[in-house]
């Protein structure tokens, strides 16, 4: 028979510490919030360790919102979420009998995980090493991880006795216990029954006159401490510093994982790259580069300095130059972006197309092999296979009131200094002459011509300079 593990995850609390405006678990981090990170941990351990689990999240100060936030989120997740409601912050124990009465089938599962939603490097791995305690001995009902705190301040001090130990919080310690370094990290496993038996006991009288989680642990009870060396997994976000710098550590670690599957950086110290971001082996980046949201690089993808690239899909071997700026948009394979090009939210480029610098395209598709090598606006568009387009191009796509449609066809050439005044289709196989400001269609396989014919006058040049 399997064993089943239910997750609680606290995330009452307001955060009023970090100063912004959303609930500390929808925090901002690497594109997620924080609450992601715990949750993506717990559901990785569970299938790691071949439990079957499920999570409750504890909400309390802008409910609302992270719930909608996580239900928005939820086809990302493996299982479901549900979600119990306290209704005042009384305490880390008030909060575990909030997860216990509000989630189905939570007292009936074998082992209880509590974790915090504000700790974001806490990994599977570290969540394993606890279980294996309590699973390979079956007289232990709970475990703490714990760490050494260079400066203990704030937290928990491990109080051990002969057997087991207890648990002080800062407020309530005296002189000599305040010296104890080793701290409770606020991530736990139990032995669900334990918890069930021993947490309606729990009483508020000490100094902050709350119902302290931390109170199950007893000298005379089977509770063991994990100690971790490293006390990097358990940091806490309370403050914006706190944040950034959970930030760097996870933006190091994306770039390993992204590094061990082959993607090269130059120097990957100035490069941000998101949680979410999916990058193909024998990609390239360069420094001072953006990746942000769910975006996705193909296979042998060069990104060069200055770039920032934001929700897009970018096919395999496309080459984006430098200081670019993408987002929104679909480049398709063996295209290339810049230096200085913008491609704004709706930009479709179909494959081998050019895009060269200083050219901005919003909502257009184009098909393959379409060439915009210099300075042009193409916005509400779509232009066929192989269409060249010259320099200084521009859809006029918009009266002041209404946008409208520019349609170009197939393996038209459409000469420098260009305007087109939309709505206007133009078709196959036609040719635009260059400085032409084109108002009505143009069928396949014209010319259209729209420029004052040139006059030479002889000699007036040198008269009127003198
Ligand atoms: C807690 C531990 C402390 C440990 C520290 C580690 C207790 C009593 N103390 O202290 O031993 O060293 O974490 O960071 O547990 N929360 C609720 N409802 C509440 C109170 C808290 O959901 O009524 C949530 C918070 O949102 C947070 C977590 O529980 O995610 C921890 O609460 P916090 O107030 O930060 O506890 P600490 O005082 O830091
Ligand atoms: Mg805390």
């Amino acid at each position: 028979m399997s064993i089943s593990c239910g997750v609680a995850i606290l995330a009452a609390g307001e955060g009023s510490r970090l100063k912004l405006s959303v609930a500390k678990a929808l925090a901002p981090i690497l594109g997620k919030a924080l609450i992601d990170f715990p949750i993506a941990a717990a559901e990785e351990f569970a299938i790691n360790v071949g439990v079957d689990y499920s999570i409750g999240v504890v909400t309390g100060f802008l409910r609302a919102d992270v719930e909608s936030y996580l239900n928005t989120n939820a086809s990302k997740r493996k299982a479901p979420i549900a979600f119990a409601f306290q209704e005042r912050q009384l305490g880390t124990a008030d909060a575990v009998k909030a997860y216990f009465r509000d989630v189905d089938g939570a007292d009936k599962q074998d082992y209880t995980l509590i974790m915090c939603a504000d700790t974001p490097l806490l990994e599977a791995s570290d969540l394993e090493k606890v279980f294996n305690i309590l699973k390979n001995d079956s007289t232990i009902d709970a475990v703490a991880a714990t760490f050494r705190a260079e400066n203990p301040y704030g937290y928990g001090r491990i109080v051990k006795s002969k057997q087991g130990f207890h648990i002080v919080e800062e407020k309530d310690a005296n002189d000599e216990i305040k010296k104890i370094n080793e701290v409770n990290s606020g991530m736990y496993i139990f032995k669900t029954d334990f918890i069930l038996k021993h947490i309606h006991s729990i009483a508020s009288n000490n100094k902050s006159a709350e119902f302290y989680l931390t109170d199950l642990f007893q000298n005379d009870r089977n509770v063991r401490s994990c100690l971790f060396e490293n006390p990097e997994a358990f940091l806490g976000i309370n403050t914006l510093e706190q944040l950034e710098n959970a930030g760097k550590i996870l933006r190091d670690r994306k770039i390993s994982l992204l590094r061990n599957s082959g993607v090269r950086f130059i120097d990957s110290t100035n490069v941000y790259i998101d949680w979410d971001v999916q990058i193909g082996s024998g990609s390239l980046i360069h420094p001072n580069i953006y990746i942000y949201c769910n975006t996705i690089l193909g296979s042998k993808v060069t990104v060069e300095p200055g770039t920032v690239i934001k929700s897009s899909n970018i096919e395999d071997n496309v080459c984006i130059y430098a200081n670019s700026y993408v987002e929104g948009a679909v480049v398709g394979t063996g295209v290339k972006v810049g230096p200085f090009a913008r491609l704004r939210p709706g930009a479709d480029i179909g494959p081998n197309c050019k895009i060269g610098n200083f050219v901005e395209i919003k909502k257009a598709k184009l098909e393959h092999d379409v060439k915009v090598s210099h300075l042009s606006y193409i916005g509400d568009a779509s232009i066929g296979e192989e269409t060249n387009v010259g320099c200084g191009f521009i859809t006029c796509n918009y009266d002041g009131v209404r946008k409208h449609i520019t349609t170009i066809g197939k393996r038209v050439f459409v000469g420098s200094d260009c305007q087109i005044v939309a709505p206007v289709t133009i078709g196959d196989d036609s040719l635009i002459a260059a400085g032409t400001t084109v108002t009505f269609n143009v069928e396949a396989g014209d010319l259209a011509i729209a420029r004052k014919r040139q006059e030479n006058k002889p000699g007036l040049a040198k008269k009127l300079r003198g």
